[in-house]
């Protein structure tokens, strides 16, 4: 048996369904982009029949990626198939992935039918899926919870339709590795054709031990791990993809196996996450937490002072985390932020780094240190300031104790320029009443919160917010050492990805009406 493990990435499929971690068009593709550089196989895009957002992202991805393996999710019904194969089928490496719970609580609460019924839609779903596309994965829902002869015969069956990846779920989180490891096992053991397809683990958190269970899956017997950046996913979260990669490699004796997974890139895959969905992980987290390779008590710091080894069992290098010290100050030129920018990963074009500075030596003035991640957030925040329809050109807050707070906000759209003004629970709030006044636009605020990216006083403050326009969710955000300001833009950072995504469905709408004129 061959010691590769495939990673099979989740992250805008499980992960994005998650409360919280909703993306829009063009942060799925970002994040897709992102995955590929990551060197994970394949990419679970998103549930094509679930929406048309996720139809048309799966589609761009599907169309975008060319060496990851691409997959849609689908139930095991006809017109979820066809759905998921309609956004699938311009990829380099598509794959269908279809599934129907086994479980007998499943079968009983939610589908209504027996074994034999569940067995003849999986047989069916597979053998339609087949006829489409060449690479099909089935997976068993609730599969830890369900009988295990029955699960043996399904899968039997599924592979004999030319399933050529069986996935099984442990999706409530319920197993303990012991128990997981030996469902897997069984699989090996007693499925006569095993051999003709490849067993696949995707493990919940619930218990804490997605990760652990995961691991004993591929002990027993499991070539690929679907996994999540940063353990995203629903309720307590899908099985961490950078705990998975790391593990196989720092304890490769134990294992005995290895992924293909770049883990140069783990730190900035995990980054970019939080900076699209605004999802912050603890600073404890294995691997990407802020504390991860933290040594603070004096005894681990004289060990480490004498040999790394003695407390550090895996590098920040290994994972791409660069060491976070002091690099620029505001007498810093252009040409040192443009190489600083590339040892952080990020070739910058002319216009970009002149963006960039320009931030830069006004943060400068304001702040004495700058860190890498200031420089990350400064970044971010122009990258995603140069499609902006709206520009904030002034603003204005007076509060205080006893006082009514108010702000007057300037916006810019082309050439034009909008002024209005607000009073409202606080300075924060009245600035958003007032945006909303000029923009004309109803915003539910759902989500707000602040972070320091670096160290001190004057440490930049990153501001995410999550807003709700017409049912549809976007995300805003903004890094700013000054915290209202940086609400304000995250505020109006939000807003002008839901007025984006319009013109994008204004476009294509147009786009549709002139193909049915032809
Ligand atoms: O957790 C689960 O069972 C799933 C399946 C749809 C693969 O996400
Ligand atoms: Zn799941």
């Amino acid at each position: 048996m061959s010691n590769r493990i495939y990673i099979f990435d989740t992250t805008l499929r499980d992960g994005e369904q998650s409360p919280g971690c909703s993306m829009n068009f063009d942060e799925k593709i970002r994040m897709a982009r992102q995955l590929e550089r990551l060197q994970v196989d394949v990419i679970e895009a998103g549930f094509p029949i679930a929406s048309e957002g996720d139809f048309e992202s799966v589609k761009e991805i599907a169309k975008q990626i060319r060496h990851c393996s691409i997959a849609g999710l689908s139930r095991a019904t006809k017109t979820d198939i066809d759905r998921a194969w309609e956004a699938l089928k311009h990829a380099a490496k598509p794959r269908i992935h279809t599934f129907i719970a086994t479980s007998d609580i499943h079968l009983k609460f939610k589908l209504k039918k027996t074994h034999e019924q569940v067995l003849e839609d999986a047989i069916k779903a597979v053998r339609y899926a087949k006829s489409l596309c060449h690479d099909v994965e089935f997976s068993c829902e609730d599969a830890s919870r369900s009988d295990i002869d029955y699960l043996c015969q399904i899968v039997e069956a599924v592979i004999a339709e030319g399933a050529t990846v069986v996935n099984i779920p442990d999706t409530v989180g319920y197993a303990i590795p012991n128990e997981y490891g030996s469902i897997i096992k069984s699989l090996m053991d007693r499925v006569p054709n095993i051999d003709k397809a490849m067993l696949s683990v995707h493990c919940h958190n619930d218990l804490g031990m997605a990760v652990a269970n995961s691991l004993a899956g591929v002990l027993n017997g499991a070539r690929q791990v679907e996994c999540t950046v940063n353990g995203i996913g629903e309720r307590a979260g899908n099985a961490s993809l950078e705990e998975i990669a790391m593990a196989v490699r720092t304890r490769s004796e134990a294992m005995n196996v290895t992924t293909n997974i770049n883990t140069d890139e783990i730190y900035k895959s995990s980054k970019l996450l939080v900076s699209l969905t605004g999802m912050h992980i603890q600073r404890n987290k294995a691997i990407v937490g802020d504390n991860a390779f933290a040594h603070e008590a004096g005894i681990h710091q004289d060990g480490m002072l004498k040999n790394a080894i003695t407390y550090e069992i895996m590098t920040p290098q290994s994972v791409g985390i660069k060491h976070s010290t002091l690099v620029l100050g505001k007498h810093s030129g252009r040409h040192a932020l443009k190489q600083r920018y590339a040892e952080l990963g990020y070739n910058l074009s002319h216009e970009e780094i002149e963006k960039a500075y320009t931030v830069f030596t006004k943060i400068a003035d304001e702040k004495k240190q700058i860190f890498d991640d200031d420089l990350v957030a400064i970044l971010q925040d122009e990258i995603s300031a140069m499609n902006e329809t709206y520009k904030l050109e002034t603003f204005q807050v007076t509060s205080g104790l006893n006082l009514v707070p108010t702000a007057t906000v300037g916006l810019k759209k082309g050439s034009e320029f909008f002024q209005d003004s607000a009073t409202g629970d606080g300075p924060v709030d009245a600035a958003y009443r007032a945006i909303e006044r000029i923009t004309g636009i109803s915003v539910e605020l759902l989500d707000y919160s602040i972070k320091s990216v670096a160290w001190g006083r004057d440490a930049i403050g990153e501001v995410f917010v999550k807003i709700a326009i017409d049912g549809y969710v976007f995300n805003g955000r903004s890094a700013s050492t000054d915290v209202i300001t940086g609400s304000v833009k995250a505020y109006l950072n939000a807003i002008n990805h839901a007025v984006g995504a319009r013109y994008r469905k204004e476009k294509e709408s147009l786009v549709r009406n002139e193909a049915q004129a032809v």
